[in-house]
């Protein structure tokens, strides 16, 4: 990550305006003190979308996309921040130095050294791969499973010897120490030995979007027993698995020209792919997709397909990676391959024709989930209450219409009673999902659902917002609750960036978004854009009594927590029979009353 210099970053926030630039995307409209209009990150027919030109900032209340003017241009035209930050220097005519000039020496120079590595070893597995006897085997692995060389080379597929060392020792002349190589997952440290982590296998590089290679999926030849099929590159300091997709680095202009994109299961299934000349493919490595993963992908494409495996573990992953991309807001079908067959073996057997028509055939995920659901239950009621999440979750009018009148046709009943079910599961989803800013106008509500535990999460964003509204309160906050009290990780994280700022005397929202990570970034969005609401400065809202409450709710909370562990204590000591640390437990008990 480079680091910009603050003040070319200030300089572009002070002479950017967030309502000009936001309104050369999206048409906005005056309410109120701020601007609303229909968010261009999901589909939605009323404007959730909110831009405050007081605070510079944007969010919106249908997709918790959020943040300043920088963030803004990065998630509309898919740039990275220094792109973004560059683009509105231009705008605003101000000058911006040579990005190469400002990077972030120390750990830039680390995470380079990382990929050099893992480039290193792909062209040493590659290299033993195609020339080695030691890789006769192998080759004959692959030639038998019908890859040509040509794609060998486009993935630099690779071989690992079999040997404890032949990483460790090629890589030491190029002067690499095993400790280093252990960080970057190429090598495992046991007991004071480094030997190298893959042995035996066939290597398939996995590079970022980039095409930086920063991890390794390694196969073992054919059937082997106690030994896992395919060993992965750990999870380090320079590869977050969650964050990558296999085959992303060769398949972004395809996913732009094709207008979508296929995530498949494994290695295996991409590469076939690409030798077909089918090349919009990406493998999300074995796991269900991460709401990462869907982001990175939606910076290409909202048309998402997806080619699982319909064994029964396959349509599971495939069905939570679905629910997570469609509330990321993207539209998706679900290609269902024939029994036991992978889209490798698929398009082996049925070619790019055979391909063609099973992408024209796929179902959209209602039809899917709905076939799914259909399967398993015989009353239409059941497989009804199934789908219904998804219907509910349909946002455009026209989507939500065919969806009605698919299951109503289905399930044999009418569109009225279909949409009837509709309407009564989102009120009683509202009932349910005690939502936290609605918590925050109520604080009966606080009270009531206090054993939920979103009373104390809506407490801990209530008290965000409060000192957000007024920096004042944190040592009000501070004298009452300590400094370390939040439950929830990211409402902690966010406190302590804005604590420390305050501290500092420099808080200022638009600025800190830059240092934040997404989710906090989008809180921190929303707490200011609430905090700027007028409705917000009615009676009730915020006022010393509702903070007063958000604190007792955190207290009681932690009062109870402690309680807890006291009487386990407690019952530990009793079952000692040392009666004087009995004593202390109760007498503490009894202070906590
Ligand atoms: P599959 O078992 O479907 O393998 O796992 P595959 O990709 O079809 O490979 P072949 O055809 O048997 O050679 C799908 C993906 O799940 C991950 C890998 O990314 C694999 O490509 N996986 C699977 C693992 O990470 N570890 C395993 O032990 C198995
Ligand atoms: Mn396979």
């Amino acid at each position: 990550m480079a680091l910009i210099p603050p003040d070319i970053i200030e300089d572009v926030r002070i002479q950017t305006d967030i309502v000009n630039l936001v309104g050369e995307y999206v048409k906005l409209e005056k309410k109120g003190r701020n601007y609303t209009g229909i968010c261009p990150f999901h589909q939605e027919r009323d404007p959730s979308f909110t831009v405050s030109p007081e605070k510079q900032i944007f969010y919106c209340f249908g997709c918790q996309a959020g943040g300043n003017a920088i963030k803004f241009l990065m998630l509309i035209e898919n740039l990275t921040f220094v792109e973004s930050v560059r683009r509105l220097a231009n705008r605003a005519g101000i000058y911006f130095p040579d990005p190469e000039k400002f990077r972030d020496h120390k750990r830039a120079a680390r995470e380079e050294r990382a990929w050099k590595a893992n480039a290193q070893a792909m062209e040493f597995y590659h290299h033993y791969l195609l020339n080695s006897p030691g890789a006769a085997q192998a080759r004959e692995y692959l030639d038998g499973r019908g890859l040509s060389a040509d794609i060998i080379k486009k993935f630099n597929i690779g071989y690992s010897p079999a040997a404890w060392d032949a990483l460790l020792s090629y890589m030491a002349g190029l002067g690499y120490r095993p400790g280093e190589l252990a960080d970057y997952g190429l090598a495992v440290r046991d007991k004071g030995r480094t030997f190298d982590r893959f042995r035996n296998r066939i290597m398939f590089p996995v590079a970022d979007a980039q095409g930086r290679v920063v991890a390794f999926g390694g196969r073992v030849l054919g059937q082997e027993k106690n030994q896992p099929k395919y060993l992965n590159t750990p999870e380090t300091p320079f590869f977050n698995k969650s964050k990558v997709l296999f085959g992303l680095n060769l398949a972004r202009q395809a996913i732009r020209q094709a207008g979508y994109a296929v995530i498949m299961e494994g290695y295996m299934d991409v590469v076939t792919a690409h030798q077909y000349g089918i090349y919009n493919v990406l493998a999300s490595m074995g796991t269900s997709l991460t709401p990462d993963q869907g982001k990175i992908l939606m910076r290409y494409t909202r048309d998402i397909y997806m080619a699982y495996d319909t064994d029964s573990a396959g349509v599971k992953a495939a069905a939570r990676g679905l629910d997570i991309l469609q509330q990321l807001g993207c539209r998706l079908k679900v290609i269902s391959m024939p029994e036991g067959a992978d889209p490798d073996d698929f398009i082996r057997e049925n070619g790019v024709e055979g391909w063609r028509e099973i992408i024209a055939g796929a179902e959209t995920l209602l039809e899917f989930k709905l076939r799914l659901a259909q399967k398993g239950k015989a009353d239409p009621v059941d497989v009804l209450a199934e789908v219904l999440p998804n219907l509910a979750e349909m946002k455009s009018d026209i989507e939500l219409e065919e969806g009605v009148k698919l299951v109503a046709s289905r399930l044999n009943l009418s569109w009225e009673s279909v949409k009837g079910e509709i309407r009564r599961f989102k009120a009683d989803q509202r009932k349910i999902r005690v939502k936290p800013d609605k918590i925050a106008k109520n604080t009966y509500n606080i009270i009531k659902s206090d054993h939920t535990g979103n009373a104390v999460s809506a407490a801990e964003i209530g008290l965000l917002r409060a000192v957000v509204e007024n920096p004042e309160r944190l040592d009000y906050f501070r004298s009452a609750l300590g400094d370390d009290f939040f439950q929830e990780p990211l409402h902690r994280d966010l406190y302590q960036a804005i604590a420390g700022k305050i501290d500092r005397g420099e808080f200022d929202p638009p600025g800190l978004l830059d240092e934040l990570e997404d989710r906090a970034a989008a809180l921190l969005s929303r707490l200011v854009m609430e905090a700027a609401d007028e409705s917000n400065i009615s009676p009730g809202r915020d006022t010393e009594k509702v903070v007063n409450d958000y604190i007792n709710v955190i207290r009681k909370n932690l009062q109870a927590k402690k309680r807890m562990i006291l009487l386990q204590e407690l019952a530990q000591a009793e079952k000692n029979k040392d009666i004087e640390l009995v004593k202390s437990i109760l007498k503490k008990l009894q202070e906590i009353r």
